[in-house]
């Protein structure tokens, strides 16, 4: 095959192409990229998620003699209404087991908080511990005095020994009663040493991606299941202590410690831009109960109480931007972060069926946020994706708006990517902008794989031809905790102590670091006129204005090498500074990782079920 490339037939395109989509779901969250180790740290869980759940899942008593029950008098917060009391005579007290055990590093620190009041005002001590699965001590602290009031305690510990699966330990060290919560333990080491922070591991493999934007916090968890699960961003700032407790649509609870705040940081760490995606005043699926929308059961938030949903929304582009004398901007600037977020863009609604109680609820939102914050940019929803009825309701909802953007959503096999490569050259130019919000190439064993990669890899090629059309572009979901999956493939699967990133994670991240912003147009030619064989052959050449790099993707799904030549002359090719990177392996392959070589760019081979990434300097 040889390609041509035509130079100055180019295009100017989106330099958001390659974003992520961070959505609280297969743990992502709790147990997850948020470094919280202690599992129901306030004592909120409930059965209303899982029946065999309650306020002491994931607590033990120490031993026989160690009672333990849990209160709800005068708590910290009303927001966290429960906590425990415990009263047990000298050397009783309670465990937590973390999430599936609490992993630590030999030599590392980590920082314990708790809550604790004497409510007899006797005289008690606690001892804490970290221990191992025999019980053995590998890192202890000293709590001296409780008061009779609440009181917050912070401390250091050192754990002595690298282990899986510890414990944390409170006890009495002397006989008496006290009430405790918001247990919690963070290690030092978070992502970029926040505090509150995330799991440095995770989140740089995530900046590893160098993602141009991140959308939060779903998917389904962003409009919840039923009215009264909506995810409502004010509940999810503010001191730990004060923020709401939610079950998750995904059947696990979220404490919201990793909230607005902290994820509009975590943007600002990855140098992404922030796409927070609100409910559109419609819970999943415009449903009052989960699952399925059946007749008769649409529902959205009362229009009587619509205008203080619709001014929670102005206020989050207050938190995020506004000055630090406003009221929003101020509590940002409590938090921390006195400096705007510098929001630009926002989600409303996430795969809605669009319907009238829909439509009156998207419209109210959109026009007030048009008024109020005309520099904001909305993204609405194209719904979901039917074959054959594709989107028509949500683009024509666009086109009346004038939305700027829409979400688009699907997961389609492998064949659907290879067939439909001319999908967005046919999208109206004259509409809104997409951003395809959700996407994956699924095979029936729903693992990620290098045919899956690949096809995802085509599908992007054609988007960079697209991205004067496509403005961004997420793979969905992103992350799982192994052996907590509720959906199937996912980017980056992680447990306690293990980052395992899929072949569908490289494909993202090899177009997330050689992402360009204008497409120049070339022809292949192919001694083959088998369509099947042609459409196997995908590429796409990008300029990277910034650094003034041209970068070549070849994705070849076929089972045979194909020899490359190619007529890059227009180019004037420093060809010492030509850096290729492939990825490739057998279709089943989950296990591919990219790697480095060099290429002659004249004559060079792809190899079968391959991308390859070459990136090259123009000749001053
Ligand atoms: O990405 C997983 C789920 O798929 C999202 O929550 C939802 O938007 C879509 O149906």
């Amino acid at each position: 095959a040889t390609i041509n490339v035509r130079k100055d037939d180019t295009r100017q395109i989106s330099d958001l192409l390659v974003g992520i989509f961070f959505e609280d779901i297969n743990y992502a969250a709790d147990g997850g990229l948020y470094a919280e180790l202690i599992q129901n740290r306030g004592f909120e869980y409930a059965p209303d998620i899982r029946k065999e759940w309650n306020s002491l899942t994931a607590w033990n008593a120490y031993d026989a003699h160690s009672k333990l029950s849990i209160d709800t008098v005068s708590p910290i917060h009303i927001n966290n209404k429960h906590y425990v009391t415990l009263e047990a005579t000298a050397g009783g007290g309670l465990a937590n087991e973390g999430f599936g055990g609490i992993a630590v590093r030999a030599n590392e620190k980590y920082n314990l908080s708790l809550f604790a009041r004497a409510p007899d005002a006797n005289t008690v001590n606690l001892q804490i511990r970290l221990e191992d699965a025999n019980g053995k001590a590998i890192g202890q602290t000293t709590i001296k005095g409780l008061s009779k009031t609440w009181k917050k305690h912070e401390l250091t510990l050192t754990s002595s020994a690298t282990v899986k699966n510890a414990r944390l330990v409170i006890q009495l060290q002397q006989a008496g009663k006290v009430n405790l919560d918001m247990v919690s333990l963070f290690p030092e080491n978070t992502f970029r040493n926040h505090k509150n922070g995330l799991r440095a591991d995770l989140a740089q493999t995530i900046a590893d991606m160098k993602p141009r934007f991140v959308r939060f916090p779903g998917g389904c968890v962003a409009h919840g299941n039923g009215i009264d699960n909506i995810y409502h961003w004010k509940h999810t700032i503010g001191p730990l202590e004060a923020r709401k407790h939610q079950r998750n649509i995904w059947g696990y609870h979220q404490s919201y410690g990793l909230g607005y705040f902290e994820y509009f940081q975590f943007c600002e760490d990855l140098g992404a831009e922030p796409i927070p995606v609100v409910a559109a005043g419609v819970p999943c699926q415009n449903s009052a109960h989960n699952g399925h929308a059946l007749a008769g059961q649409q529902c959205g938030i009362p229009m009587e109480e619509m205008g203080d949903y619709v001014q929670d929304i102005l206020d989050l582009i207050e938190y995020a931007n506004g000055g630090v004398n406003t009221v929003w901007g101020k509590k940002r600037a409590e938090a921390g972060h006195p400096e705007p977020f510098n929001l630009k863009y926002i989600g409303v609604g996430n795969e809605d069926l669009i319907t009238d109680i829909f439509e009156e609820r998207f419209t109210m939102i959109y026009n007030a946020i048009k008024e109020k914050h005309p520099e904001i940019h909305v993204i609405g929803t194209a719904g979901p994706f039917y074959e054959g009825t594709d989107y028509i309701e949500g683009w024509k909802l666009a086109s009346t708006l004038q939305i700027p953007y829409m979400d688009e959503h699907y997961y389609n096999p492998p064949g659907w990517y290879i067939h439909n490569q001319d999908f967005y050259d046919k999208y109206d130019r004259s509409n809104a902008k997409v951003y395809l919000g959700e996407y994956a190439a699924h095979i029936p064993s729903r693992a990620s794989t290098i045919e899956t990669a690949l096809a995802e890899a085509l599908h992007l090629c054609n988007i960079e031809r697209n991205g004067d059309i496509v403005a961004m572009t997420s793979y969905a979901p992103l992350l799982a905790k192994t052996g907590n999956t509720q959906w199937n493939p996912d980017l980056i699967y992680f447990d306690n102590t293990e980052v395992n990133p899929t072949v569908g994670y490289y494909v993202q991240q090899l177009f997330g670091q050689h992402a360009g912003n204008a497409y120049i147009f070339s022809d292949l030619q192919l001694n083959n006129s088998d369509d099947n064989v042609r459409k196997r052959i995908g590429k796409s050449i990008v300029r990277d204005e910034v650094s003034g790099d041209i970068i070549l993707k070849l994705v070849n799904l076929l089972p045979v090498e194909v020899a490359m030549a190619s007529d890059i002359s227009e180019l004037a090719v420093d060809s010492e500074n030509v850096k290729a990177t492939i990825l490739s392996g057998t279709p089943a392959d989950k296990d591919a990782k990219p790697i480095d070589t060099k290429i002659d760019l004249n004559n060079f081979k792809l190899q079968p079920y391959s991308l390859t990434v070459i990136r090259f300097k123009e000749k001053k």
